[in-house]
């Protein structure tokens, strides 16, 4: 079955009585009444497959789980209260009974950085940073670090790398190490990463899967192997998806690949537009045949789909002329996130990367003159237009 009839169909309509309803309602109970303790008793037990506590499960997560692990291609999934939830608790699952050495990506989303810096290194977790675009120091990083786990994003917050992840994965696995994905910006229209060898894939369902700026969520999605242990470290720590964002979410998805298709071709109107303007220094996107990764892109992506986030550089500019600029959009919302269905900015020395340090920014290539743009499924005429006259203005 192909994914544009997967996310309209995939776990809804679970039976439970005479009538079926047609789209899975949400389910706010708390817990769950049985006729007798028996059969309470094999529900708490994982003999017989039912909810028993909503901490453990819930139908209304339990169907956005089974509509994520399809259309990733794995075996199961976790829905959770936010991506960070969803990125800790693949980590954790990973790490469990592997050393507690991680090798990641030197780009990526920056409380994914403080994830590590901040929570997982104090705890004794040996954290390295590498290019995972360099096969061979990646392979050198591994070899020394004998990591438990590897932390990439498919496509590279805000400066859009791509990382050969059927290579990377086989290095993972050749060392023992789980490789950990995040693929938000990708989503599964464009790679699926547990088809390419990864063990666990991780999104921010707040961005294009739910798709309409209403939800904060993540999901992490795994293989047969490590699904039992991620549900049981969440049984215990609890960071799942309320039913009232599981719905959300699961409505969002039904029209997600026809938003990313939109979202995609903007895209590519909008880079090659700016590629054009006097103002703009540089342009990150993954369609330009000057992409430090073209090949990669050509291998492993889908005809025609880049992503919808389009980075650019402004000439000369630094704090001031980026708010100006940014203060001068009329169409395009300044706000902090991405993958809804408007077109979005974000300036990220001051949200997405601020809590990085200079140092590490300079590394992964972000500065005072960068801008992240979410393209949205507005007429692209418009976008445009408002870009022209927010440079004109601004
Ligand atoms: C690539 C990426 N991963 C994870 C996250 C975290 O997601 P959330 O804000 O839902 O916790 C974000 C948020 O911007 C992100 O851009």
């Amino acid at each position: 079955m192909k994914l544009h009839t997967k996310v309209v169909h995939a776990g809804d309509r679970k039976k439970s009585g005479p009538h079926v309803p047609v789209t899975t309602p949400i389910h706010t109970a708390a817990s769950y009444f049985y006729d007798s303790m028996e059969q309470l008793d094999r529900v708490f037990g994982l003999e017989d497959k039912g909810f028993s506590y909503s901490r453990y499960d819930n139908p209304t997560a339990a169907a956005l789980e089974e509509l994520v692990a399809t259309l990733e291609n794995g075996h199961g999934a976790l829905a959770c209260a936010s991506g960070m939830a969803a990125i800790h608790m693949a980590i954790e699952t990973a790490l469990a009974d592997r050393p507690k050495s991680i090798v990641a990506a030197s780009a990526l989303y920056g409380a994914s950085i403080s994830l590590l810096l901040q929570v997982l290194q104090p705890a004794g977790v040996a954290v390295r940073f590498v290019d995972v675009c360099d096969l061979d120091a990646l392979r050198v990083a591994v070899a020394e670090a004998q990591p438990g786990c590897l932390l990439i994003e498919t496509i590279s917050n805000p400066l859009l790398r791509v990382g050969q992840m059927d290579a990377i994965a086989e290095i993972a696995r050749a060392a023992g190490a789980a490789l950990v994905v995040d693929s938000t910006f990708a989503t599964p229209l464009i790679m699926r990463p547990l088809e390419l060898g990864a063990h666990f894939v991780v999104h921010s369902a707040t961005k294009y899967l739910a798709g309409h700026g209403d939800v904060l969520g993540g999901v992490v999605v795994t293989d047969e192997e490590h699904y039992p242990a991620l549900r049981a470290l969440s049984r215990i720590l609890g960071p799942v998806m309320g039913p009232f964002e599981s719905y959300l979410t699961m409505r969002g998805i039904k029209t997600f690949a026809l938003r990313i298709e939109r979202q995609c071709a903007n895209a590519c109107r909008v880079a090659s537009w700016l590629a054009t303007h006097p103002r703009i220094a540089q342009v990150y996107f993954p369609a330009s045949p000057s992409h430090p990764d073209a090949a990669t892109i050509r291998r492993l992506f889908p005809p025609n789909l880049y992503g919808a986030i389009v980075s650019f550089e402004l000439k000369d500019a630094g704090k001031n002329e980026i708010f100006r600029f940014m203060d001068a959009l009329r169409l395009v919302v300044r706000a902090t996130s991405l993958g809804d269905v408007h077109s979005m900015m974000l300036y990220p020395v001051m949200s997405s990367h601020r809590e990085v340090s200079p140092k590490h920014r300079e590394r992964m290539g972000i500065g005072e003159g960068l801008v992240r743009l979410s393209v949205g499924i507005e007429a692209p005429e418009d976008i445009i237009e408002d870009l022209e006259q927010a440079l004109a203005r601004g």
